[in-house]
């Protein structure tokens, strides 16, 4: 936003985070923010503040970013810190203003939250309510943010819809789609978006498991599946499923809701999206567990990956972490490597080994399992390796590893939806 020439407030209970912040420091990975963040904040463009009462005084467009968790011990998602700023937001507020939802939510959340935001306002204080979901993907999120390929509002009102097109001025000169709609509509947009990339990633993952049994190859059935322009080629890669804060919580919050909408019928493949997704988990095991002949006792192995898709260091419901722990809890001493996400993947799973070089997480390796693809690892030299591991045994979960060149430097190889060796 402070790119796009507005001056911008960023608000956060956590003081760490706006600590770094206003020293220009992004706290997470991701391409290319360090740079816009330096910029922007050396500009004056952009401050932070933990206090959302400053917030309240400061702009005339309030944008809601906060986390939507699951619910512990239910599908249905955590919408409490959104009510704490709709509640520390609305009785400061000081004049007209625009509160614009960005987080996501289950169906009928907007509505009732437009209608809290009047209560909570002061009198005579007009504050409205507008619904404009995200679609960035983290790793490419500077990107998708300043070219968007499109911008989708739920308003009440033409008023409303028109602050937001001036907010979004430059993208729409820029020929960005803008999509206005009413919030339901908006608010479904992104719950619907990410059920379908999540059913899109488990539908060719249930093909792997054919394929494995069939003695078909799902790499060569991807590629002539994804010619078909009505299908495509992204989003249909078999290997290790999906994680990460968003595709998980968001279909299983879907379920929730159209339960109890009294459509439950209608998302019920969305449970089974989600079991394909995490038998992919236990499939990895159960591959590297056969590697190890049989039991995990006594065996070391080396994981390549902790983030839960490259070019991040989130580590939420990752695979790669959750595969690591379940080999580690069946008695094998667990060494991880990540470019990134080592700090996150510690702080999650304390009791892995750790390592800051490919070359040191694979020493004495019995498996070495390739599980978040970064493209350093689709580069490394698999003679070097060998040399220090203790048996060359390799899955490429991912499925994106040149394996040949794996086998003729001696390598026993296991890829996602090949052929299972006899
Ligand atoms: N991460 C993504 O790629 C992505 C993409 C699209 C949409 N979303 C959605 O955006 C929302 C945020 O996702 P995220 O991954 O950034 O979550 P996150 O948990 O990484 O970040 C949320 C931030 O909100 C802060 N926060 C919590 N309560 C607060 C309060 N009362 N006042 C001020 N700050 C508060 C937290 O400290 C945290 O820094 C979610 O609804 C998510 O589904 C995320």
């Amino acid at each position: 936003m402070a790119d796009l020439g507005h001056d911008v407030l960023g608000v956060d209970t956590d003081e760490r985070k706006i600590l770094a912040l206003t020293e220009g420091q992004a706290p997470f990975y991701e391409p290319g923010l360090a740079e816009l963040l330096l910029s922007t904040v050396r500009s004056g463009k952009l401050r932070f503040s933990t206090s959302v009462a400053d917030a309240a005084s400061f702009a005339e467009v309030h944008f809601i970013c906060v986390g939507t968790p699951q619910l512990p011990g239910s599908f249905g998602a955590d919408l409490s810190h959104i009510e704490t700023v709709l509640q520390g937001l609305a009785p400061n507020l000081r004049e007209d203003c625009l509160v614009v939802g960005k987080s996501t939510v289950p169906v009928g959340t907007a509505t009732r939250l437009a209608a809290r935001l009047a209560e909570l306002a002061p009198p005579g204080i007009s504050a409205h309510l507008a619904w404009n979901p995200e679609f960035l993907r983290e790793g490419y999120a500077v990107e998708d943010t300043l070219r968007p390929d499109r911008l989708v509002v739920g308003a009440t009102s033409a008023e409303d819809d028109a602050v937001l097109r001036k907010v979004y001025t430059p993208l729409l000169e820029s020929g960005t789609p803008y999509i206005t709609t009413d919030l339901p509509t908006a608010e479904l947009t992104k719950v619907a978006a990410n059920s379908f990339l999540a059913t899109k990633i488990s539908f060719i993952n249930a093909m792997a498991n054919v394929c494995e049994v069939a003695g078909a190859d799902v790499v060569t059935l991807s590629e002539a599946l994804g010619r078909d322009t009505r299908i495509g080629r992204r989003f249909l890669s078999a290997g290790l499923g999906f994680g990460g804060g968003c595709l998980g919580k968001d279909i299983r919050a879907f379920i929730a809701r159209a339960t109890e909408l009294g459509v439950a019928d209608s998302v019920h493949f969305l449970q089974q999206v989600d079991e394909i997704n995490s038998g992919r988990r236990r499939r990895v095991v159960d591959i590297a567990r056969e590697l190890a002949d049989g039991t995990f006792a006594g065996m070391n192995i080396a994981v390549l990956g902790a983030a839960f898709k490259p070019e991040t260091d989130d580590v939420r419901d990752s695979p790669a972490l959750t595969v690591a722990a379940t080999i580690r809890a069946e008695g094998a001493a667990v060494r991880v490597h990540d470019p990134k996400a080592i700090e996150n993947a510690r702080l999650a799973v304390p009791d892995l080994d750790y390592a800051d070089d490919v070359i040191k997480a694979c020493e004495g390796a019995d498996v070495v399992l390739h599980l978040t693809e970064w493209q350093e690892y689709r580069e490394l030299d698999p003679a070097a390796l060998r040399a220090v591991v203790r048996s060359p045994q390799i899955v490429d979960a991912r499925n994106i590893l040149p394996l040949r060149r794996w086998q003729e430097a001696g390598w026993t190889v296991r890829s996602m939806g090949a052929a299972v060796p006899s």
